[in-house]
C-alpha cells in the first residue's frame, strides 16, 4: 500500500493558498499550512473538515518545524499587495529571501520537489511585450517595488543556486495577476479594489488615465497551472520555470467598465495619480506552459468576475 503524500504549503491560509490546499486535499493528499496570517485569514481555511490537514501558525523567516515526512513543498508565503511594499518591505523582502531560503531546506532535508511562487513582477517594467521566460525584466533595483520585485528574483536565483548544487528539485512559477474568490475586499490589488467600490457604491479609483494594460487569471485556472507544473515529469518541468496567467489583455479602464457591468450599483470612474513604476503593459507569454503541460486557462474575465462577485457578496 502506498503512504498518503503530504504537501506543505507556506502561504496557505491566503488567497491562492487557500485554493490550493482545497485543490490538494481534493486528490487525496494530506496537507499542513504555514502562515503567519500576516495578510492570509484562517477564516479562509474554516470550511475544511479533513482529517489530512492541518494549519500551523509559523512564519517562514523562522527555519520550518519538523516533518516526518514531506512530498511537496508549496512555497506561496508571502504579501503580494503593492498597498504592503512600503509599510512592510523588510518582512517582504525577508519572506521571499530568508523564507525561500527556509522552503528550499525543507525540501532538500525531505528529497521533495518544491513548487516557488514567483510573480511577473520580475519583469518590472518591461519593454518586451509579451513577456516570456526569457526576458530578464527592467527592474527599479532601488525602486518602491524593489523589497518584492528584487526578493522575488533573489529567490529564484537561490533556486537555482540549490539546484546546481544539491540537485534539489525546484519548479518555479511566475504568476500574473491572479483573482477570484478569498480575496481580501481591502487587499488592495485593482479587482478587490474595484469589486469592493462598485459594491460600496463608491466611485472606481482608477490610477492614471487608465490605458495601462494588464491580464487577470481567474484562481482555478492558475491552480490547475501550478498542480499540473508539479506534477509534470522530471524532463518536462525539472529545475525549469513558467509563466502562468491569462492572455486576455486589457486596459485598467476596460476593467473597471467590465466591473460596473457585473455589479449593480450607481458608481462612476474617477482618476488618481498612477503610482512610480506601476508598469504600462502586463502581459504572458505562456506558450512554454501551453506546450510542455496539459494546461491552458479556460475562464473568461467576465464569468471569473460574476463568480468573484458573487464570493464577494456572500461574505458581506
Ligand atoms: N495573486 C496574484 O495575482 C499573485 C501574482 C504574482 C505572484 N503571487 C504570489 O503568490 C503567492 C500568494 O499570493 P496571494 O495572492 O495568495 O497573497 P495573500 O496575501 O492572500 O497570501 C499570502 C499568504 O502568505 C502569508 N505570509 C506572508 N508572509 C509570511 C511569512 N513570513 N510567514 C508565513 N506566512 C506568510 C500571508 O499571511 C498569507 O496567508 C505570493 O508568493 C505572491 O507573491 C500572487
Amino acid at each position: 500500500m502506498t503512504e498518503t503524500p503530504h504537501a506543505v504549503v507556506t502561504g496557505g491560509a491566503g488567497f491562492l493558498g487557500s485554493h490550493l490546499v482545497d485543490s490538494l486535499l481534493a486528490d487525496g493528499y494530506r496537507v499542513t499550512t504555514l502562515d503567519n496570517y500576516g495578510s492570509g485569514r484562517p477564516a479562509n481555511l474554516a470550511h475544511v473538515e479533513s482529517e489530512r490537514f492541518e494549519s500551523r501558525e509559523h512564519d517562514v523567516r523562522d527555519e520550518f518545524p519538523d516533518f516526518d515526512r514531506v512530498d511537496e513543498v508549496y512555497h506561496m508565503a508571502s504579501r503580494a499587495s503593492p498597498d504592503d511594499f512600503a509599510s512592510h518591505a523588510v518582512e517582504i523582502a525577508l519572506t521571499n529571501s530568508e523564507g525561500t531560503r527556509n522552503a528550499i531546506e525543507c525540501a532538500l532535508a525531505h528529497d521533495a520537489t518544491l513548487l516557488l511562487a514567483s510573480t511577473s513582477e520580475v519583469y518590472g517594467d518591461p519593454e518586451v511585450h509579451p513577456q516570456h521566460e526569457e526576458y530578464n525584466g527592467n527592474v527599479n533595483v532601488r525602486g518602491p517595488r524593489a523589497p518584492y520585485d528584487e526578493s522575488k528574483r533573489f529567490g529564484e536565483a537561490l533556486a537555482v543556486a540549490y539546484d546546481q548544487q544539491y540537485d534539489v528539485e525546484v519548479r518555479t512559477v511566475r504568476i500574473f495577476n491572479t483573482y477570484g474568490p478569498r480575496m481580501r475586499p481591502d487587499d488592495g490589488r485593482v479587482i478587490p479594489n474595484f469589486l469592493s467600490q462598485a459594491l460600496r457604491g463608491d466611485d472606481l479609483t482608477v490610477y492614471g488615465d487608465g490605458t495601462q494594460t494588464r491580464s487577470f487569471c481567474y484562481v482555478d485556472d492558475l491552480i490547475a497551472g501550478i498542480r499540473a507544473v508539479v506534477a509534470a515529469d522530471r524532463d518536462v518541468a525539472g529545475g525549469d520555470v513558467f509563466n502562468l496567467g491569462n492572455t486576455e489583455e486589457g486596459t485598467i479602464l476596460e476593467l473597471a467598465k467590465a466591473v460596473l457591468d457585473v455589479v449593480d450599483t450607481e458608481s462612476e470612474i474617477t482618476h488618481e495619480p498612477l503610482p512610480q513604476d506601476d508598469p504600462e503593459v502586463r502581459r504572458p507569454d505562456i506558450s512554454k506552459a501551453t506546450g510542455a503541460l496539459e494546461w491552458e486557462p479556460s475562464v473568461g474575465l467576465a464569468d471569473g468576475l460574476e463568480r468573484t462577485v458573487a464570493a464577494f457578496e456572500e461574505s458581506e
